[in-house]
C-alpha cells in the first residue's frame, strides 16, 4: 500500500512573499508544465495575503495552493485571525497547522494543532500536521517518544488518508542546512508510519508522511528514497523557481 501513495512536494513560503513572487509562482508552474511525466503532486503555501492572488495567476496550472495556519473557529472576534473557510474562500485546498515555528513563537498545544486539523477539514480543506523534535530531546535520544506524543495529540482520530497528511521536520534540521542521515530519517518515519497505524487503523497506512528540514535539489533524491518518505515540506528552497523546480525533478 506504502509504495503506492503519491508523493506531495509542498512549499512553504512562511513569512515570505509580496505580489512581485508570482513571477516564481509563474515560473514554477511552466517549469512543472514542461515535465513530462511529473511524479508527485505539488503545492505552495504562501503567506495568506497571496493566496487569492496567486489562485488566479495559477489558474488552471498543476499546483495548488495552501495556507500555513487557520483558527479553529469558522468565525468571530478573532482579530487577526483567519478561518479555514476563508482559505478554501480564496483558493486554498490545504492548511498546514502544528508548524514548529508556530508551537513555538505561539505556544501552540497539540490539542490546539488537533483543533485546527479539525477546523481544515470542516472547511473541505487537507490539513498537513507538522511533528518534530528539538535538538535537545534528539540528544537526549528522545526524539521518537517526542513525536509520538506529538502524533497522539496532534491528529484526531477521525483523520483519514484522503484529508490528512503528516509533516515530521525535526526542528534543528529547519533552516539551519543540517539534515538526519536517510537512515534516521527512516528510524522516523517508519516510527510515524507504525504509530498511524495503530491510531487510525487503515488510514494510517496510505497516509502521506512528509521530511521536512533543509530540502535542496542536492540531497531531496536521497531523502526521498528512505523508507515512508512520502514528498517534502520545503521552507528556503521553495521560494525561488529554480530551486523548487530541482526538488520536484529529484521526485520525478
Ligand atoms: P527549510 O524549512 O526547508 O527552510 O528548512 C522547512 C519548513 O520549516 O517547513
Amino acid at each position: 500500500m506504502a509504495n503506492s501513495i503519491t508523493p506531495l512536494v509542498a512549499g512553504n513560503w512562511k513569512m515570505n512573499g509580496m505580489i512581485a513572487s508570482s513571477d516564481e509562482a509563474r515560473a514554477m508552474a511552466a517549469g512543472l508544465a514542461d515535465l513530462a511525466d511529473p511524479k508527485c503532486d505539488v503545492l505552495i503555501c504562501p503567506p495568506a495575503t497571496l493566496i487569492g492572488f496567486l489562485a488566479r495567476v495559477l489558474g488552471e496550472s498543476a499546483i495548488s495552493l495552501g495556507a500555513q495556519d487557520c483558527h479553529p473557529q469558522p468565525g468571530g472576534a478573532h482579530t487577526g485571525d483567519i478561518a479555514a473557510e476563508m482559505l478554501a474562500d480564496v483558493g486554498a485546498t490545504t492548511v498546514i497547522v502544528g508548524h514548529s515555528e508556530r508551537r513555538q513563537d505561539h505556544g501552540e498545544t497539540d490539542a490546539l494543532v488537533a483543533s485546527k486539523a479539525q477546523a481544515a477539514w470542516r472547511a473541505g480543506l487537507k490539513a498537513i500536521i507538522c511533528v518534530g523534535e528539538s535538538e535537545a530531546e534528539r540528544d537526549a535520544g528522545d526524539a521518537l517518544t517526542v513525536v509520538r506524543s506529538q502524533l497522539e495529540g496532534s491528529v484526531p482520530p477521525e483523520a483519514t488518508a484522503s484529508d490528512t497528511i503528516i509533516a515530521y521536520e525535526p526542528i534543528w534540521a529547519i533552516g539551519t542546512g543540517r539534515t538526519p542521515t536517510p537512515a534516521d530519517v527512516a528510524e522516523v518515519h517508519d516510527a510515524v508510519r507504525e504509530t498511524l497505524k495503530e491510531l487510525l487503523r487503515p488510514e494510517g497506512e496510505g497516509m502521506r508522511i512528509l521530511y521536512g528540514g533543509s530540502v535542496k535539489p542536492g540531497n531531496a533524491a536521497e531523502l526521498m528514497s528512505a523508507s515512508n518518505v512520502n514528498g517534502a515540506l520545503v521552507g528556503g528552497a521553495s521560494l525561488k523557481a529554480e530551486d523548487f523546480l530541482g526538488i520536484i525533478r529529484a521526485y520525478s
